[in-house]
């Protein structure tokens, strides 16, 4: 009977070695395969961030291999949102002042780059516009958005900021007021959110978001800020902060105050990882406590934003164990998360769909929330992984 066991576990390994392609790339291609990422959403058109994160991996797969199809897949899905005369559709309304929609900008300057058409600055000026008058805090700081008045959350930085200093740097690169904004949202959120040393359960991270007048029911008296420390919300933050680095001159002294932040918060995210799996909880503050669980969407993006910062020497990681963290992180999440279709293609399992502070942003609050296969947020940032984990 011996046998038996040894011969299915041949059998799988031949079926898993079919995987045609780097992670990286067979995560895209199945994604492309089922049409996600594509600015439709049941067939209608919709501005969707997850897109935008989607494209900004594709446009790096494009950029590595040089397979025009990504670069295609990139404009049709920005084609399907922006019409001819540079109208931006799809649900997007500039008077709703959300950060969210402003994460496709970046796919709109990377096409007018390659293009020159003009409605992809067209489409660019319009989210440009929308931060002129973009509602803030007496801090300064974005409104997440016009319905939630005076809160920051990390997401939006992400959502934000990649695109303001992508358009700052193609088309004001000497305004000097723009860049002292960028670093001043990333500063403002860094300081209203970071864990002080006596908080309960302390990781030296930020907590999801904060509300500058102290109203939400999830607003700390003392600070304003939420309960929790949300992986994917900090994990959006990581991203922002080694994308807006590339971008940002580094004569501008904000350079200097991003990386400060990014030197801070990496050794914390690396200790925050469990310590047997390697990978994160969703609910970062409370590591073990029944019903939190790993998380698949903020784990691929500590891991993408742990090697960039290291790969890029913005981090040093003189005794390896940042690398050594985000490998062992990678190695579970190909282990777990990744599953093999019988068609060929691949899933990413265990995304966790939403996490909003229009709740009681609490721990049951997060963990209440379902979890899905192939969720984009998810996937895209596993894609995003596999290309710096590829480069190892
Ligand atoms: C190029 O990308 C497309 C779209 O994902 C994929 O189907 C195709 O196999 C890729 N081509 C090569 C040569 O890898
Ligand atoms: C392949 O199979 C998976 C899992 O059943 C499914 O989600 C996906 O839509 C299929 N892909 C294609 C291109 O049919
Ligand atoms: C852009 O084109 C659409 C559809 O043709 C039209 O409804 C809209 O008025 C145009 N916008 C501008 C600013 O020309
Ligand atoms: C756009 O948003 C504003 C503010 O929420 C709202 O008053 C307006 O009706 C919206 N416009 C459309 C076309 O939905
Ligand atoms: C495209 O981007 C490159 C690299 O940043 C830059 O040198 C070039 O001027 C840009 N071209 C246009 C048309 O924006
Ligand atoms: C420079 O950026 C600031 C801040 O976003 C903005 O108010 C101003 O209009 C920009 N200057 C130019 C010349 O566009
Ligand atoms: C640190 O956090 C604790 C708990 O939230 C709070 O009571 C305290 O006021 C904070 N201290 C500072 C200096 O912000
Ligand atoms: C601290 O973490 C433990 C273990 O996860 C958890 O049970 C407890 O509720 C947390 N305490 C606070 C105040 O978050
Ligand atoms: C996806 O993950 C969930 C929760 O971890 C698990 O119950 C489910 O079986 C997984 N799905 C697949 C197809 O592996």
């Amino acid at each position: 009977m011996l046998w038996q066991p040894i011969f299915f576990g041949i059998a799988t390994s031949l079926a898993y070695a079919t995987k045609p392609d780097p992670y990286s790339s067979w995560a895209a291609n199945s994604a492309i395969a089922r049409g996600q990422g594509n600015g439709l959403a049941n067939g209608v058109p919709l501005v969707a961030y997850d897109d935008g994160e989607f494209q900004w991996a594709l446009r790096l797969l494009y950029e590595r291999d040089g397979n025009k199809s990504y670069l295609n897949y990139i404009e049709t899905g920005a084609n399907n949102i922006v019409l001819e005369n540079g109208t931006v559709h799809g649900s997007y309304n500039v008077t709703e002042y959300v950060l969210d929609p402003l994460r496709t900008g970046p796919t709109f300057l990377y096409l007018y780059n390659i293009t020159g058409e003009s409605k992809w600055k067209i489409a660019a000026d319009t989210y440009r516009h929308q931060l002129n008058s973009h509602p803030r805090t007496a801090e300064g700081q974005f409104w997440h958005k016009l319905i939630y008045p005076n809160q920051g959350w990390l997401d939006g930085i992400y959502m934000g900021e990649v695109f303001y200093a992508q358009y700052t740097h193609d088309f004001q690169s000497s305004n000097t007021s723009a860049w002292n904004d960028i670093t001043s949202q990333f500063q403002l959120m860094f300081q209203n959110t970071i864990q002080n040393a006596t908080a309960p359960n302390d990781t030296h991270l930020m907590y999801h978001g904060y509300d500058y007048s102290h109203v939400a029911v999830w607003a700390s008296p003392d600070r304003g800020h939420s309960p929790e420390v949300w992986d994917r919300a900090l994990g959006w933050y990581m991203m922002a902060l080694v994308d807006v680095l590339d971008i940002m001159p580094v004569s501008h002294p904000g350079h200097a105050v991003l990386l400060h932040i990014l030197q801070t918060l990496t050794p914390y995210v690396r200790d925050a990882a469990d310590r047997m799996s390697g990978v994160w909880w969703l609910v970062i503050t409370q590591p073990g406590r029944t019903g939190n669980y790993f998380e698949s969407s903020g784990s691929a993006m500590f891991v993408y934003a742990l090697l960039k910062a290291v790969r890029l020497g913005r981090v040093q990681d003189n005794d390896g164990s940042i690398v050594a963290a985000a490998r062992k992180a990678y190695g579970y999440m190909v282990q777990n998360w990744v599953i093999h279709d019988a068609n060929g293609t691949m899933s990413w399992n265990n995304t966790v769909v939403v996490g909003s502070l229009n709740l009681a942003g609490d721990f049951d609050y997060y963990i209440g929330q379902p979890i899905d296969i192939n969720d984009l947020k998810g996937l895209a940032a596993f894609v995003l992984a596999s290309i710096e984990y590829e480069k190892l």
